[in-house]
């Protein structure tokens, strides 16, 4: 089961402009976690407009059937962001749990965590 990145699109930081800066902080996110998944095993993404935490932008969510989910925010559109999103992702797909030990954590998503979401219990089968 792939681990899927979702990133907020329309996520703008403090500093943003729209007079100067013709893309949001989430686009520029995106496009930078788009290309540091390419060719990475086990990693899709995808974009969503609101993850409904606007005023901690930039936001991402980490996601697997069957296995502990995560939502991180505060990070600045940059390359080591995407990298270390897309570093995490990738271990998160290897894990049978989606629990990565912290010692294998990259130095970029340290701080970033949100929330952590338990796995769902299987769907029950009708009656
Ligand atoms: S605009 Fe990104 S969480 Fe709302």
């Amino acid at each position: 089961m792939p681990t899927t990145i979702t990133v907020c699109d329309t996520c703008k930081r403090e500093n943003w402009d729209p007079a100067t800066d013709p893309k949001t902080d989430g686009e520029k996110l995106a496009e930078m976690v788009e290309q540091a998944a390419s060719g990475t095993e086990g990693v899709t993404v995808r974009r969503h407009s609101c993850l409904m935490g606007c005023d901690h932008g930039c936001n991402i969510a980490i996601q697997a059937e069957g296995k502990l989910n995560y939502v991180l925010g505060r990070f600045e559109p940059d390359q080591s962001s995407a990298e270390g999103i897309v570093g995490y992702a990738a271990l998160h797909a290897q894990s049978d749990s989606g629990q990565v030990p912290y010692r294998t954590w990259p130095q970029a998503i340290k701080g970033h965590f949100v929330a952590r979401l338990p796995v769902l219990p299987p769907a029950s089968e009708p009656e």
